[in-house]
């Protein structure tokens, strides 16, 4: 039986860039729709939520993308291809604008020129299509479904041409893609990561067994065709997991990690540790960053969840000393050795959860009775004088946490440490407002925010805050 289809108006966007129509009395999102458009569409269920499927449109905004990917729509990865890009810079600010207008001017969200190819960071996942044939891509939009991706535009176009290599490699050689069903199969995953300035490129094959009789003429194919891979490495993933990645690895060619330029800075990068997957935006953001904070010569700065280093070194440049604070071993590792690389000695990397540095940090202020730099004095040491080798001063915090955002615990010693600024950068200004409203109720006030767009045809929003006392 045909599906019932209703001829609906969009209103506005939802904050998953959704085209949002008023039926029956409910607002439903529909994908893929701008406010002002009117379209045919049917109704479905999706994850406990009604949602409309466009059928067809009958009138069209001006904002409407004409250049569409083909596999818009179904594919997880972009969800705002259909819109201009000058309409998506505008709806992400939109966003930050309803999350934190209140606390100050918002101003126009930092976009790209051209705003493709700039995922540094590749994964394809390998499975078979329904006649068999082995197909690399990835989930069709929040479903467990594998869809055929040929080409992804929003990516560097060189891990198109790997993937292709890839798959006509494994259909000639009979390597067998994993199977999660059945457990099956041999080769998972592809990450592919690759350097913005120096187009140095690593390869990883996640495998669910580091037994890989083919894997040789496999990596031999690849490296005669792409003279740029400077590592390959295999990764044991057995598990039934949606992480890409497991614990154990085997470098079988180069050093097991590629080298890349940020900032005028080099940074060695590991599988898996973290790298900004736009590294031209990055630049934008970090460059940012400093610009907003203010640097000066005499500050003791705290780069918390520091990843690689990046900002940590860069920051290095502008103030007295700064320690980054890192869980990844990988990522820490790198941290070190990327201050080495590039003669930096103020600087220091600490392997530990970040709330628990702080919250340590904290106590050891409070045990040192030296003042804090709101003034307050506390225990036998009366003495105003700054002494820049304690290790539990920082007028400067900087922070960089996951899409989750921090901890009430880190918030809480944050404040017991009441640095003078605090430079909070966040892929998910949700987590970031909640994070950044503890920090307001105990005195901080937003001086400044910037929305940067680090990822373009996706709803996802970068947002740096600037927090202080004074
Ligand atoms: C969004 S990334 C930012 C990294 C870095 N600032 C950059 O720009 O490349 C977040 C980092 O936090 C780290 N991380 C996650 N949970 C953490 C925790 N509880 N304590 C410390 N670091 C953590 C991750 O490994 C990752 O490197």
């Amino acid at each position: 039986m045909s599906k019932k289809v209703y001829r609906v108006r969009a209103k506005y966007l939802d904050n998953e860039g959704r085209g949002v129509v008023s039926f029956n009395q409910s607002m439903i999102p529909v994908p893929g729709l701008l406010p002002g458009e009117l379209a045919q569409i049917e109704l479905y269920r999706k994850k406990n939520e009604t949602l409309g499927r466009i059928v067809s449109l009958v009138e069209t905004s001006p904002e409407r993308n004409t250049d569409m990917c083909p596999y818009a729509g179904r594919c997880g990865g972009c969800q705002l291809w259909h819109m201009s890009y000058k309409e998506q810079l505008r709806f992400k600010q939109s966003q930050v604008e309803s999350l934190m207008g209140k606390y100050c001017k918002i101003p126009e969200t930092i976009g790209m020129d051209v705003p493709l190819c700039y995922r540094h960071k590749i994964h394809a996942t390998l499975g078979r299509d329904s006649r068999g044939r082995i197909i690399s891509g990835i989930y069709e939009e929040k479903s467990h479904k594998l869809m055929d991706m040929e080409q992804c535009r929003i990516q560097d176009s060189i891990g198109d041409e790997i993937m292709s290599t890839v798959r006509a490699a494994m259909k000639k050689l009979g390597i067998a893609p994993y199977d999660e069903d059945s457990r099956r199969g041999l080769l998972r995953h592809v990450l592919i990561k690759t350097g913005y300035r120096t187009g140095q490129i690593m390869v990883v094959f996640v495998l669910s067994s580091l037994k890989f009789p083919q894997g040789k003429a496999l990596c031999g194919q690849l490296l005669k065709k792409f003279p740029n891979i400077r590592t390959i490495v295999y990764n044991l993933n057995a598990g039934k997991t949606s992480m890409v990645l497991g614990d154990e690895e085997k470098v079988v060619y180069g050093e097991g990690y590629i080298e890349d330029e940020l900032c005028g800075l080099k940074f060695r990068i590991s599988p898996k540790s973290f790298y900004q997957v736009n590294p031209e935006q990055t630049e934008k953001l970090y460059m940012k960053a400093v610009e907003m904070a203010g640097f000066s010569k005499t500050d003791r700065v705290l780069d918390t969840y520091c990843g690689i280093g990046t900002i940590t070194l860069l920051v290095s440049r502008y103030v007295n000393h700064v320690t980054g604070v890192e869980l990844g071993a990988d990522a820490v590792d790198n941290a070190r050795e990327n201050a080495k690389m590039n003669n930096i000695s103020n600087v220091r990397f600490v392997r530990r959860d970040a709330t628990r540095f702080m919250e340590e940090t904290a106590a050891q202020l409070a045990g040192s009775g030296r003042p804090s730099v709101t003034g307050k004095r506390s225990g036998k040491n009366k003495s105003n004088a700054i002494d820049f080798t304690d290790k539990s001063y920082y007028n400067v915090v900087i922070m960089d946490p996951p899409r989750s955002g921090s901890t009430s615990a880190f918030l809480k010693a944050l404040v017991k440490m009441s640095p003078e600024k605090v430079v909070y950068i966040s892929c998910n200004p949700v987590t970031q407002k909640r994070d950044m409203e503890e920090l307001i109720k105990a005195g901080y006030r937003v001086r400044a925010v910037q929305p940067v767009d680090m990822f373009p045809m996706t709803s996802g929003i970068e947002n740096i805050v600037l927090l202080s006392k004074l």
